[in-house]
C-alpha cells in the first residue's frame, strides 16, 4: 500500500520532529486528520494511554483507535488480517476507515480497553502522516502506532479545528500538550468503523459507526452488506445513545414542528437551523440558520457550528431533521446521539 508523499506546510515540518520525540517519551500530542483532530499517545505505551484517558475523561475500558503510517506492517498490530479486512484497506486506506482486528498478542491490551481486538486507520491527512512516519523512525523496529481518540472531553462534540482542540484542554498546558495546526478537518465526522476481528467464528463485517465512507460503499468493495451490531459486537463508545452532544439543549424536528417550535415562547434566544429556502418569518428572539444541503458538506460543518452556537449562549437549538437516507446516515447517526443527550430518558 504505498501513497505519493504530501506537501507538509514548511513550519509544521519543524515541529513534527518535537511532536513525535514528546510521543516517544510518553507525552500527548494532538494532531490533525481529515475526519477530526486527534489526542494522541504512543500506542505501545500504557501510561501514555492512561494519559490520554485521564485527558478526557473518558472511561478507561473504552477502546482506542491506533493511527498508522502508510509504509505500516499490520500484521505488527493484528493477529490475522482476514481477506475482507485486506480488500478494505485496498480500497479505502489512507482515508476516514477504522477496521477491527484481532489484536497482535504483544500489542497491550490498554489500547483497545481490555477487548482482544484492536482498531486501525491509516489517515489521510499529510500532517498526520508525516508525524506517524516520524514516530515510526523513532522506534527501534520501525514500527510505531499513535492511539488517539477524538481531541474532546468525553462525551463532547469532535474538534475540527486546532482551536477547538486548545479549547477543549484549558488545563492542560504547553508543557503537558502540543497541538499540531493543520487546517479545518475535511470531513468533520469520525471514520466509518468496520468490525472484521469475528470473522474467523463466521460474524461480520461489521458496521459499528457510520462514516464518510457508506455501508454502501462498502458493500461495493465486499459484495455483502456490512450488519449492524450485534450484542456481542466490540464496544464503541461512540454509539452511546447519548454522545457527540454540545452543551446548548438540542431539539430535532422536522421542519412543520421546528418552525411551531421556535414560535413557541421560551426565555433566552433560539437558533433555528434549516434547510436552504425553509427559513420561518422573522421573529425578535429566534436567529434563523441555513445548512448544507449536500450530506458531505454538512458533515465537514456540523461540529463546528454546534461549537459556534454553545459559545453565542442561545438557550436552546432547533435543528431541521435532515433527509432519512444511505446518504446522511453518518450525519444522522451525530445529531441524532446529540439530541439524544437532551431527550427525557
Ligand atoms: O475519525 C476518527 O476515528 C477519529 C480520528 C482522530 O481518527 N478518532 C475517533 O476516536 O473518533 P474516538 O475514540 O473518539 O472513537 C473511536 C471509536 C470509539 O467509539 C471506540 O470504542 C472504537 O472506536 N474502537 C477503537 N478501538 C476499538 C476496538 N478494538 N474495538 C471496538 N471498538 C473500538
Ligand atoms: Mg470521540
Amino acid at each position: 500500500m504505498s501513497t505519493p508523499a504530501m506537501p507538509v506546510p514548511s513550519d509544521t515540518t519543524l515541529l513534527l520532529a518535537e511532536a513525535a520525540q514528546r510521543l516517544a517519551a510518553g507525552g500527548l500530542v494532538a494532531f490533525p486528520t481529515e475526519t477530526v483532530y486527534g489526542l494522541g499517545a504512543d500506542a505501545e505505551n500504557p501510561e501514555a494511554i492512561a494519559r490520554i484517558y485521564r485527558a478526557k475523561g473518558r472511561p478507561s475500558n473504552h477502546p482506542v483507535i491506533v493511527h498508522v503510517a502508510p509504509e505500516a506492517d499490520i500484521g505488527y498490530w493484528a493477529a490475522s488480517i482476514p481477506a475482507q479486512g485486506r480488500a478494505l484497506i485496498q480500497a479505502f486506506w489512507p482515508g476516514p476507515l477504522t477496521l477491527i482486528l484481532p489484536r497482535a498478542a504483544h500489542i497491550p491490551a490498554a489500547v483497545s480497553g481490555g477487548q482482544d481486538s484492536v482498531g486501525l486507520r491509516c489517515p489521510s491527512h499529510p500532517v498526520a502522516q508525516a508525524l506517524l512516519r516520524e514516530f515510526a523512525r523513532l522506534k527501534a523496529n520501525g514500527q510505531g502506532g499513535v492511539a488517539a481518540p477524538s481531541a474532546n472531553k468525553f462525551g463532547q462534540v469532535s474538534p475540527t479545528h486546532a482551536a477547538h482542540v486548545h479549547s477543549e484542554f484549558p488545563d492542560l498546558g504547553p508543557a503537558d500538550l502540543m497541538v499540531l495546526e493543520g487546517g479545518p478537518a475535511q470531513v468533520g465526522i469520525e471514520s466509518t468503523i468496520v468490525d472484521v476481528s469475528r470473522t474467523g467464528q463466521g460474524i461480520g463485517p461489521v458496521l459499528l459507526r457510520p462514516g464518510h465512507i457508506s455501508a454502501a460503499q462498502i458493500a461495493e468493495v465486499l459484495g455483502v452488506e456490512p450488519a449492524r451490531p450485534d450484542a456481542a459486537a466490540p464496544q464503541v463508545s461512540g454509539s452511546l445513545k447519548a454522545h457527540y452532544a454540545p452543551r446548548t439543549p438540542l431539539l430535532l424536528q422536522a421542519l412543520d414542528r421546528l418552525l411551531e417550535a421556535a414560535a413557541e415562547p421560551v426565555s433566552g434566544r433560539t437558533a433555528a437551523v434549516v434547510f436552504p429556502g425553509h427559513a420561518g418569518p422573522a421573529m425578535e428572539q429566534v436567529d434563523w440558520l441555513e445548512c448544507p444541503d449536500d450530506p458531505a458538506a454538512y458533515a465537514r460543518e456540523l461540529y463546528s457550528l454546534l461549537r459556534r452556537l454553545d459559545q453565542q449562549g442561545y438557550a436552546r437549538i432547533l435543528m431541521e431533521r435532515p433527509p432519512r437516507g444511505i446518504a446522511w446516515q453518518a450525519v444522522n447517526d451525530r445529531i441524532g446521539r446529540a439530541a439524544a443527550a437532551f431527550e427525557p430518558s
